[in-house]
Protein backbone atom coordinates (compact mmCIF):
# COMPACT_ATOMS: atom_id res chain seq x y z
CA UNK A 1 0.00 0.00 0.00
CA UNK A 2 1.05 3.38 -0.87
CA UNK A 3 1.90 6.07 2.23
CA UNK A 4 1.29 9.34 2.49
CA UNK A 5 5.16 11.10 2.52
CA UNK A 6 4.34 14.61 3.23
CA UNK A 7 2.21 17.10 4.20
CA UNK A 8 -0.15 19.57 1.87
CA UNK A 9 0.71 22.79 3.36
CA UNK A 10 -2.55 25.35 1.86
CA UNK A 11 -1.63 29.11 1.58
CA UNK A 12 -5.46 30.23 0.77
CA UNK A 13 -8.79 31.69 1.06
CA UNK A 14 -11.67 30.98 3.68
CA UNK A 15 -14.98 32.10 2.94
CA UNK A 16 -18.46 31.22 4.19
CA UNK A 17 -20.40 30.39 1.04
CA UNK A 18 -24.07 32.10 0.23
CA UNK A 19 -26.01 29.78 -2.37
CA UNK A 20 -29.11 30.72 -4.69
CA UNK A 21 -29.76 28.06 -6.80
CA UNK A 22 -31.75 29.94 -9.92
CA UNK A 23 -33.79 29.25 -13.23
CA UNK A 24 -30.60 32.16 -14.79
CA UNK A 25 -28.21 33.79 -13.12
CA UNK A 26 -29.98 38.16 -12.78
CA UNK A 27 -28.67 40.05 -15.55
CA UNK A 28 -27.11 43.92 -14.66
CA UNK A 29 -30.53 45.69 -12.82
CA UNK A 30 -32.17 42.46 -12.49
CA UNK A 31 -33.46 40.71 -9.33
CA UNK A 32 -34.38 37.11 -9.92
CA UNK A 33 -36.40 35.28 -6.83
CA UNK A 34 -36.05 31.63 -5.71
CA UNK A 35 -37.04 29.74 -2.84
CA UNK A 36 -33.62 27.40 -2.60
CA UNK A 37 -30.34 27.85 -1.37
CA UNK A 38 -27.85 27.35 1.52
CA UNK A 39 -25.10 28.27 3.27
CA UNK A 40 -22.08 26.17 2.53
CA UNK A 41 -17.75 25.67 3.22
CA UNK A 42 -16.22 27.63 0.43
CA UNK A 43 -12.98 29.96 -0.28
CA UNK A 44 -10.76 27.86 -2.82
CA UNK A 45 -8.09 27.42 -0.54
CA UNK A 46 -10.37 25.98 1.98
CA UNK A 47 -12.03 23.54 -0.84
CA UNK A 48 -8.79 22.32 -1.81
CA UNK A 49 -7.64 21.37 1.72
CA UNK A 50 -11.13 19.89 2.57
CA UNK A 51 -9.85 18.25 -0.63
CA UNK A 52 -6.91 16.62 -0.07
CA UNK A 53 -7.95 15.22 4.01
CA UNK A 54 -10.66 14.05 2.01
CA UNK A 55 -8.79 12.17 0.07
CA UNK A 56 -6.65 10.61 2.50
CA UNK A 57 -3.72 13.43 2.78
CA UNK A 58 -2.04 15.10 5.76
CA UNK A 59 -2.84 18.95 5.21
CA UNK A 60 -2.27 22.06 7.32
CA UNK A 61 -4.21 25.55 6.35
CA UNK A 62 -2.49 28.99 6.90
CA UNK A 63 -5.35 31.54 6.52
CA UNK A 64 -7.27 34.02 7.84
CA UNK A 65 -10.51 34.98 9.03
CA UNK A 66 -13.08 37.60 10.82
CA UNK A 67 -13.81 37.45 14.43
CA UNK A 68 -17.85 36.64 13.75
CA UNK A 69 -19.57 33.31 13.39
CA UNK A 70 -18.78 32.34 9.80
CA UNK A 71 -14.87 32.37 10.90
CA UNK A 72 -15.86 30.26 13.94
CA UNK A 73 -18.06 27.71 11.74
CA UNK A 74 -15.78 27.48 9.20
CA UNK A 75 -12.75 26.97 11.71
CA UNK A 76 -14.76 24.46 13.20
CA UNK A 77 -15.75 22.80 9.94
CA UNK A 78 -12.18 21.94 8.25
CA UNK A 79 -11.03 21.03 12.10
CA UNK A 80 -13.50 18.49 12.12
CA UNK A 81 -12.97 17.56 8.56
CA UNK A 82 -9.30 16.72 9.52
CA UNK A 83 -7.42 19.91 8.48
CA UNK A 84 -4.95 21.77 10.67
CA UNK A 85 -6.20 25.21 11.46
CA UNK A 86 -3.47 26.32 14.02
CA UNK A 87 -1.90 28.35 11.04
CA UNK A 88 -5.96 29.98 10.73
CA UNK A 89 -5.29 33.73 12.22
CA UNK A 90 -8.74 35.37 13.40
CA UNK A 91 -8.04 39.44 12.27
CA UNK A 92 -10.00 41.69 14.69
CA UNK A 93 -12.65 43.60 13.35
CA UNK A 94 -12.86 41.84 10.01
CA UNK A 95 -15.59 40.01 8.36
CA UNK A 96 -14.89 36.53 7.27
CA UNK A 97 -14.84 36.25 3.71
CA UNK A 98 -18.11 35.40 1.88
CA UNK A 99 -18.94 33.72 -1.11
CA UNK A 100 -22.05 35.25 -3.17
CA UNK A 101 -23.50 32.74 -5.38
CA UNK A 102 -25.79 31.92 -7.71
CA UNK A 103 -26.05 28.20 -9.77
CA UNK A 104 -28.74 27.85 -12.55
CA UNK A 105 -30.87 25.61 -14.01
CA UNK A 106 -27.50 23.95 -15.76
CA UNK A 107 -25.72 23.42 -12.54
CA UNK A 108 -23.45 26.74 -13.95
CA UNK A 109 -21.83 29.35 -11.32
CA UNK A 110 -21.52 32.82 -10.93
CA UNK A 111 -19.95 34.14 -8.26
CA UNK A 112 -18.78 37.37 -6.27
CA UNK A 113 -16.47 36.91 -3.58
CA UNK A 114 -16.16 39.58 -0.60
CA UNK A 115 -12.71 38.85 0.29
CA UNK A 116 -12.79 40.13 3.71
CA UNK A 117 -10.36 38.90 6.22
CA UNK A 118 -8.36 36.79 3.21
CA UNK A 119 -7.29 39.99 2.07
CA UNK A 120 -5.74 40.96 5.66
CA UNK A 121 -2.69 39.34 6.12
CA UNK A 122 0.20 41.84 7.84
CA UNK A 123 2.81 39.34 8.89
CA UNK A 124 5.15 37.98 6.61
CA UNK A 125 7.18 35.79 6.88
CA UNK A 126 4.42 33.11 6.89
CA UNK A 127 4.01 30.84 9.80
CA UNK A 128 4.52 27.44 8.46
CA UNK A 129 7.62 25.21 8.25
CA UNK A 130 7.54 23.29 5.04
CA UNK A 131 9.42 19.94 4.71
CA UNK A 132 11.11 18.97 1.36
CA UNK A 133 8.56 16.36 1.07
CA UNK A 134 5.61 18.61 1.57
CA UNK A 135 3.89 20.72 -1.35
CA UNK A 136 2.67 24.18 -0.68
CA UNK A 137 -0.57 24.82 -2.69
CA UNK A 138 -1.81 28.75 -3.02
CA UNK A 139 -4.70 30.08 -4.91
CA UNK A 140 -5.24 33.29 -5.78
CA UNK A 141 -7.78 34.81 -3.71
CA UNK A 142 -5.45 36.17 -1.05
CA UNK A 143 -2.44 38.69 -1.90
CA UNK A 144 0.28 38.23 -4.53
CA UNK A 145 3.10 39.11 -1.73
CA UNK A 146 1.62 36.06 0.58
CA UNK A 147 1.75 33.72 -2.51
CA UNK A 148 4.78 35.13 -3.47
CA UNK A 149 6.62 34.86 0.09
CA UNK A 150 4.96 31.58 0.80
CA UNK A 151 6.56 29.69 -2.49
CA UNK A 152 9.80 31.51 -1.70
CA UNK A 153 9.53 29.86 1.77
CA UNK A 154 8.23 26.55 0.21
CA UNK A 155 11.18 26.65 -2.12
CA UNK A 156 14.01 27.36 -0.07
CA UNK A 157 12.60 24.29 2.16
CA UNK A 158 13.37 22.19 -1.47
CA UNK A 159 9.42 21.74 -1.12
CA UNK A 160 7.44 21.73 -4.66
CA UNK A 161 4.42 24.16 -5.23
CA UNK A 162 1.35 24.03 -6.83
CA UNK A 163 -0.82 26.94 -7.92
CA UNK A 164 -4.90 27.35 -8.72
CA UNK A 165 -4.20 30.77 -10.68
CA UNK A 166 -7.73 31.43 -9.90
CA UNK A 167 -9.60 33.43 -10.23
CA UNK A 168 -7.06 34.75 -12.78
CA UNK A 169 -5.39 37.85 -11.88
CA UNK A 170 -2.08 39.37 -13.90
CA UNK A 171 0.60 37.31 -12.38
CA UNK A 172 4.07 38.98 -12.28
CA UNK A 173 7.18 36.34 -13.62
CA UNK A 174 8.27 35.90 -9.60
CA UNK A 175 5.11 34.10 -8.75
CA UNK A 176 5.41 31.93 -11.97
CA UNK A 177 9.04 31.26 -11.62
CA UNK A 178 8.45 30.03 -8.27
CA UNK A 179 5.49 27.66 -9.59
CA UNK A 180 6.37 23.94 -10.35
CA UNK A 181 2.74 23.15 -10.93
CA UNK A 182 0.09 25.32 -12.53
CA UNK A 183 -3.44 24.56 -12.37
CA UNK A 184 -6.26 26.40 -14.38
CA UNK A 185 -9.06 26.34 -16.03
CA UNK A 186 -9.21 27.20 -20.04
CA UNK A 187 -9.79 30.72 -19.56
CA UNK A 188 -7.37 31.04 -16.69
CA UNK A 189 -4.90 29.75 -19.48
CA UNK A 190 -5.73 32.00 -22.03
CA UNK A 191 -5.25 34.67 -20.34
CA UNK A 192 -2.39 34.40 -18.31
CA UNK A 193 -0.91 33.56 -21.87
CA UNK A 194 -1.80 36.85 -22.70
CA UNK A 195 -5.14 36.69 -24.20
CA UNK A 196 -7.47 38.99 -22.70
CA UNK A 197 -10.91 37.16 -21.82
CA UNK A 198 -13.06 40.55 -22.58
CA UNK A 199 -10.91 41.60 -25.59
CA UNK A 200 -14.25 40.42 -27.83
CA UNK A 201 -12.56 37.47 -29.45
CA UNK A 202 -13.68 35.83 -26.23
CA UNK A 203 -12.94 32.54 -26.97
CA UNK A 204 -10.00 30.54 -24.95
CA UNK A 205 -7.07 29.01 -26.82
CA UNK A 206 -7.36 25.45 -28.24
CA UNK A 207 -6.13 23.84 -24.80
CA UNK A 208 -2.43 22.50 -26.27
CA UNK A 209 -1.84 26.48 -27.31
CA UNK A 210 -1.69 28.03 -24.02
CA UNK A 211 0.29 25.25 -22.19
CA UNK A 212 3.17 25.99 -24.51
CA UNK A 213 3.65 29.05 -23.65
CA UNK A 214 2.83 29.09 -19.98
CA UNK A 215 5.74 26.60 -20.20
CA UNK A 216 7.65 28.90 -21.14
CA UNK A 217 6.96 31.25 -18.20
CA UNK A 218 8.57 28.67 -15.43
CA UNK A 219 6.33 25.95 -14.28
CA UNK A 220 7.37 22.50 -15.04
CA UNK A 221 4.25 20.83 -15.50
CA UNK A 222 1.12 22.93 -16.60
CA UNK A 223 -2.94 21.28 -15.74
CA UNK A 224 -5.70 22.55 -18.01
CA UNK A 225 -9.28 21.51 -17.08
CA UNK A 226 -11.90 21.45 -19.40
CA UNK A 227 -15.39 21.42 -17.36
CA UNK A 228 -17.23 18.57 -18.64
CA UNK A 229 -14.59 17.78 -21.43
CA UNK A 230 -12.10 16.55 -18.93
CA UNK A 231 -8.46 17.86 -18.27
CA UNK A 232 -5.25 18.49 -20.36
CA UNK A 233 -1.99 18.40 -19.23
CA UNK A 234 1.63 18.67 -20.46
CA UNK A 235 5.08 19.29 -18.56
CA UNK A 236 8.52 19.85 -19.79
CA UNK A 237 9.15 15.88 -19.36
CA UNK A 238 5.67 14.99 -19.86
CA UNK A 239 4.08 14.40 -23.07
CA UNK A 240 0.80 16.26 -23.61
CA UNK A 241 -1.94 14.09 -22.47
CA UNK A 242 -5.50 14.94 -22.57
CA UNK A 243 -8.41 12.93 -19.94
CA UNK A 244 -11.69 12.91 -21.28
CA UNK A 245 -14.54 14.10 -19.21
CA UNK A 246 -16.51 11.18 -17.53
CA UNK A 247 -20.25 13.03 -18.50
CA UNK A 248 -21.83 13.35 -15.51
CA UNK A 249 -25.08 15.02 -15.54
CA UNK A 250 -24.34 18.32 -13.70
CA UNK A 251 -26.06 19.89 -10.80
CA UNK A 252 -23.30 22.04 -9.29
CA UNK A 253 -20.07 23.22 -10.62
CA UNK A 254 -19.30 25.06 -7.46
CA UNK A 255 -15.60 23.84 -6.14
CA UNK A 256 -15.34 21.47 -9.04
CA UNK A 257 -11.73 23.18 -9.58
CA UNK A 258 -10.80 23.13 -6.19
CA UNK A 259 -12.45 19.61 -6.02
CA UNK A 260 -9.63 18.67 -8.92
CA UNK A 261 -6.80 20.59 -7.41
CA UNK A 262 -6.96 18.86 -3.65
CA UNK A 263 -7.24 15.02 -4.86
CA UNK A 264 -4.55 15.81 -7.27
CA UNK A 265 -2.61 17.03 -4.37
CA UNK A 266 -3.39 14.74 -2.34
CA UNK A 267 -2.27 12.10 -5.20
CA UNK A 268 1.75 13.63 -5.74
CA UNK A 269 1.91 13.28 -1.93
CA UNK A 270 1.33 9.42 -2.19
CA UNK A 271 3.80 10.11 -4.76
CA UNK A 272 1.69 8.97 -7.52
CA UNK A 273 3.08 9.98 -11.35
CA UNK A 274 1.18 13.55 -12.76
CA UNK A 275 -0.82 11.84 -15.14
CA UNK A 276 -2.06 9.21 -12.98
CA UNK A 277 -3.12 12.05 -10.81
CA UNK A 278 -4.91 14.38 -12.84
CA UNK A 279 -6.87 11.03 -13.89
CA UNK A 280 -7.76 10.39 -10.35
CA UNK A 281 -8.79 14.37 -9.94
CA UNK A 282 -10.76 14.14 -13.24
CA UNK A 283 -13.04 11.61 -11.42
CA UNK A 284 -13.19 13.37 -7.91
CA UNK A 285 -14.01 16.21 -9.72
CA UNK A 286 -16.78 14.30 -11.80
CA UNK A 287 -18.28 13.51 -8.84
CA UNK A 288 -18.58 16.60 -7.07
CA UNK A 289 -20.62 18.36 -9.82
CA UNK A 290 -23.36 15.88 -9.23
CA UNK A 291 -23.43 17.40 -5.78
CA UNK A 292 -24.92 20.61 -4.03
CA UNK A 293 -21.81 22.89 -2.56
CA UNK A 294 -17.87 23.46 -2.96
CA UNK A 295 -16.29 21.92 -0.42
CA UNK A 296 -18.88 19.71 1.10
CA UNK A 297 -19.61 17.87 -2.81
CA UNK A 298 -15.91 16.81 -2.54
CA UNK A 299 -15.89 12.96 -2.45
CA UNK A 300 -14.15 10.46 -0.14
CA UNK A 301 -10.96 8.32 -1.11
CA UNK A 302 -13.66 5.06 -1.38
CA UNK A 303 -15.67 6.73 -3.10
CA UNK A 304 -13.08 8.34 -5.86
CA UNK A 305 -11.48 4.55 -6.20
CA UNK A 306 -15.02 2.84 -6.59
CA UNK A 307 -15.98 5.58 -9.16
CA UNK A 308 -12.18 4.81 -11.20
CA UNK A 309 -13.23 1.01 -10.81
CA UNK A 310 -17.04 1.14 -12.13
CA UNK A 311 -16.17 3.51 -15.03
CA UNK A 312 -12.97 4.45 -17.15
O1 LIG B 1 -14.07 27.80 -6.40
C1 LIG B 1 -15.27 27.97 -5.70
C2 LIG B 1 -15.08 28.95 -4.59
O2 LIG B 1 -14.80 30.21 -5.13
C3 LIG B 1 -16.31 29.15 -3.73
O3 LIG B 1 -16.33 28.28 -2.62
C4 LIG B 1 -16.25 30.63 -3.36
O4 LIG B 1 -16.14 30.86 -2.01
C5 LIG B 1 -15.06 31.18 -4.15
O5 LIG B 1 -13.95 31.28 -3.38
Amino acid sequence: MQQAVGTAIVVGSINRDIVAYVEHHPSPGETVLTARGSLFAGGKGANQAVAIARMGGAVSFVGRVGDDVFGAEMRAFMAGEGVDVDAVATVAGATTGLGLITVDASGQNAITVLSGANQMWDTLPLSFHAAARDIVVCQLEIPLPVVLAAFRQAKSAGARTVLNAAPFRPLGLDILNATDILVVNQLEASALAGRSMRDGSDTALAHSEPIGLLLDLGPQLVVVTLGADGVCLAGRDVPETRIPGRGVAAVDTTGAGDCFVGAFVAELLRGTDVVQAARTANAAAAISVTRHGAAASVPTRTEVDHALATKR
